[in-house]
């Protein structure tokens, strides 16, 4: 245990679709492999497949309608106050489809993370692996990042690469990626929760165990 012993961290997951990442979280916190709860999963689209994951896994889980809101400011307050009902301390956003603004980032600077399948800063935005097949790049993967103002432009966390093969099509490259997708953002977790991960202006400074 660290100095100044820190209690189990709360995770609040943003999702808009399938939550492969959102399971894979969960699983690693209930293995042992992260000193974390999955506090609560939201997201910001009716019957995203992710609801019926966390429903299995039994995991709180919450729709914010954005269309509920009469601003994407008034939309975001929703989602900060209930991931504060939860007590959560994390936010990992894990194939959440939009760009979140000002107020929220300010909100949980530090304590937001994303996950990308791309060596960022490659292949930014929508669509990158299959951004990385039409440039022809021989290796791709994946970055967990800080979350800042601008399209997955934050302070990198963790990077590792995948070979992209010659006959690659968009589907495999992207099950390629996200096996490791997996395994990296429960280690980007581990080591937020272990309190090892310090921002130097662009640099995440990964502090020794
Ligand atoms: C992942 O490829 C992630 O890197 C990207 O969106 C996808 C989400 O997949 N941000 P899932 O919903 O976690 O299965």
């Amino acid at each position: 245990m660290r100095s100044g012993a820190r209690e189990r961290v709360r995770i609040g997951i943003m999702a808009s679709g399938r939550g492969s990442n959102f399971e894979a979280l969960v699983r690693a916190a209930r293995q042992g492999q992260i000193d974390a709860e999955i506090a609560v999963v939201i997201t910001d689209r009716e019957g995203a497949p992710v609801l019926e994951r966390a429903e299995k896994l039994g995991v709180p889980a919450v729709f914010v309608n954005p269309r509920g809101h009469t601003s994407k400011g008034r939309y975001e307050q929703a989602v900060v106050g209930t991931l504060e009902e939860h007590g959560v301390h994390l936010v990992c956003l894990a194939g959440y489809m939009r760009i979140v603004g000002k107020d929220f980032v300010g909100a949980y600077e530090g304590r937001m993370m994303n996950i990308h399948p791309s060596l960022l800063p490659a292949f930014p935005g929508l669509d990158a692996q299959a951004q990385a097949l039409e440039y022809g790049v021989k290796l791709s993967g994946c970055t967990v990042h800080f979350v800042d103002e601008g399209v997955d432009t934050g302070p990198i966390i963790l990077q590792e690469t995948v070979p992209v093969l010659d006959m690659d099509t968009v589907a495999d490259l992207s099950q390629r990626i996200l096996t490791v997708e997996h395994r990296l953002y429960a280690e980007a977790v581990r080591l937020f929760a272990q309190g090892r991960l310090r921002i130097s202006g662009r640099r995440v400074i990964i502090d020794k165990d």
